[in-house]
């Protein structure tokens, strides 16, 4: 029998538990990666006026939907604007691109909304900006040779492009009941993903060294860890799906074989796997702490759903008042004084990274 396809999306953009309200850790890590950003566009512009520059093309890698699926490109075009103001000569027109990704289940539709009335606001500024859409797996090919000036991409490339086949035919969990396997099978587990991902990363470093032209930037961040032996980036949802299987609220049986594309590496993995591929230079590594003084138990616990929920119920089937049970669990677990609390809100990072496509 064909397996489903794991249905991996967030929540649809509007409602209380949309991705749109419920994504403001998220919002942080962007606002990080922003002088970065902006970094690379003075860089590339600067480049290119050597040769007259007339279009320059920026593309999104799983921009989701809700307010932040546009910050990072936004922030690209303020970038661009302001170096033309701030030149000395007139640049002629300048043509610019704007190309949004995601997964075709994505709610595209509040993002062409979005699109739609960022070109408008655009539209005094002189530049001529045009917009589109890209759905399909940035495991593929998405975009011509030689096409892309600059990609962008928050907290979207630590979801794997599948889980690890060999966890899942040995039937390995994520997450064991009994504390001695938990103890034990971490390394087997982390190892499994901590594989995938360096396939997955190489691949997409490859992919986008083809569609990027010579010169070209990425500024990227994933969620990761300071120590990927301490937290990994499923616990959060693991661990209250695991209280409510406890109390027979789920099946033991279906949490032992659910499992979620995603891994969370250090810094030093990711240098590790972007020196290896040989593709781009690293301009520059950042690592930031995870404030979770930025939201409530309760707002974490939301954010949580938004994220995980599709996932969660097709592989479960729950019910809306389950959620609303699994959001409670983990609230509690989130909050100071819970015997999860330290672990829960661990060293987790975001770790960026601004390259240079090589010459
Ligand atoms: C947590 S959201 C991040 C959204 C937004 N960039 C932000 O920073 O808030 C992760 C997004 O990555 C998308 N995604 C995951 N795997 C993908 C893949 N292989 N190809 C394209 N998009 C993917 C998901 O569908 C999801 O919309």
């Amino acid at each position: 029998m064909a397996t489903k396809q794991q249905r991996l999306c967030m929540n649809q953009a509007d409602g209380e538990a949309g991705y749109a309200l419920n994504s403001a850790v998220q919002s942080a890590a962007q606002s990080w990666m922003k002088p970065a950003i902006e970094e690379a566009v003075r860089g590339l512009l600067n480049m290119k006026s050597t040769d007259v520059p007339n279009s320059m093309v920026i593309a999104d890698l799983g921009c989701s939907a809700g307010p932040n699926a546009l910050a990072l490109v936004s922030t690209a075009v303020d970038a661009v604007l302001h170096h033309r103001q701030a030149a000395q000569h007139d640049q002629g027109p300048l043509e610019v691109r704007v190309l949004l990704n995601d997964l075709p289940d994505n709610d595209f539709n509040d993002v062409a909304k979005r699109l739609d009335s960022f070109q408008q606001s655009t539209q005094s500024s002189g530049l001529l900006l045009t917009t589109g859409i890209v759905p399909g797996s940035f495991y593929k090919r998405l975009f011509p040779n030689n096409f892309l000036d600059l990609i962008v991409s928050s907290n979207s490339l630590h979801w794997t492009s599948e889980v690890p086949k060999e966890l899942k035919s040995n039937m390995i969990p994520m997450y064991d009941e009994d504390e001695g396997l938990r103890r034990a099978r971490p390394p087997l587990v982390i190892q499994a993903y901590r594989e995938q991902f360096r396939k997955d990363f190489t691949l997409l470093l490859k992919l986008r060294a083809q569609e990027l032209v010579s010169g070209g930037r990425m500024v990227v961040s994933v969620m990761g860890t300071r120590d990927y032996l301490c937290i990994t980036p499923w616990d959060t949802i693991i661990i209250p799906l695991n209280d409510m299987a406890s109390r027979g609220l789920i099946s033991r049986e279906m949490l032992d074989c659910f499992y979620l594309p995603m891994y969370g590496p250090t810094d030093v993995e990711l240098r590790e796997i972007i020196q290896d591929e040989g593709s781009f230079e690293i301009n520059e590594m950042q690592v930031h702490q995870v404030v979770k003084s930025l939201t409530e138990p309760n707002e974490q616990a939301r954010a949580m759903r938004a994220v995980f929920e599709p996932m969660i119920v097709q592989h479960f089937g729950l019910s809306s008042d389950s959620m609303d049970e699994l959001v409670r669990t983990l609230e509690k677990q989130l909050t100071p004084g819970s015997p999860h609390h330290t672990y829960l809100v661990g060293d987790r990072v975001f770790v960026s990274a601004s390259l240079t496509r090589k010459f």
